[in-house]
């Protein structure tokens, strides 16, 4: 492949969206061919997948079907649109992807690792990151910061699930630190912002 793969990770709220967006107006300006998408979603089946999962109605979904639907998303996404891209010479730069579902099946709802890893091997036809910015931020601080707005069904769990899922992205940065760089998430979105691109342009030019 010639392009670079690239992720954002973080819990909720974590501001990886404003990074991504702030991300791709500074790469057109650059005119650097890529591709942004998201998880889940990002394909006209995977959108579908996508508001099963987060349904509020859907209270009762059993945590394997959760993580099914997850990989399901991610085997549609991967094969119609990153893996084309990528070999097409663009960079793709996905907001979530399989660490996602390692730090909260995983880490957070407390599925084997080992499982998931060979789901969403299947899945993804093995296509691992080359990057992956992890946004760390303590979910307590962005609990108190997003109080008021509406929440959907994940971003209702109790905080300490989301303290687990953070502890598993942390682990998961541990083990593979050649491929996370972590980021201060309380840090300014510009600074954020410079940290991400400083880091890039040492990668993509
Ligand atoms: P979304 O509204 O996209 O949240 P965010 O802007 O924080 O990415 O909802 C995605 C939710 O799905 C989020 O709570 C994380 C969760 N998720 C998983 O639990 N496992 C996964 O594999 C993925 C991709 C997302």
């Amino acid at each position: 492949m010639v392009g670079k793969f690239i992720t954002i990770e973080g819990c909720d709220g974590s501001g990886k969206t404003t990074q991504s967006q702030l991300l791709e107006k500074y790469l057109r300006v650059k005119q650097v061919p890529c591709l942004f998408t998201r998880e889940p979603g990002g394909t006209e089946i995977s959108e579908q997948i996508r508001k099963i999962i987060l349904n509020k109605e859907n209270e009762n979904m059993n945590w394997r079907t959760e993580a099914l639907l997850y990989a399901a998303s991610r085997a549609q996404l991967v094969g119609e649109k990153i893996v084309p891209a990528l070999h097409k010479g663009l960079h793709v730069v996905c907001d979530r992807y399989i660490d996602s579902t390692l730090a909260y099946q995983g880490y957070g709802r407390g599925l084997s690792l080992e499982e998931l890893k060979r789901i969403n091997y299947f899945a993804a036809g093995g296509l691992k990151p080359d990057v992956t910015f992890l946004l760390d931020i303590d979910p307590e601080e962005t609990f108190q910061r997003k109080a008021r707005q509406e929440k959907d069904r994940l971003e209702k769990e109790k905080i300490e699930f989301h303290q687990k899922v953070r502890y598993g992205y942390l682990e998961l940065a541990r083990l593979e630190p050649e491929r996370f760089k972590i980021i201060k998430a309380t840090q300014s979105i510009e600074e954020i912002h410079r940290e991400i691109v400083a880091f890039l342009e040492e990668v993509l030019f």
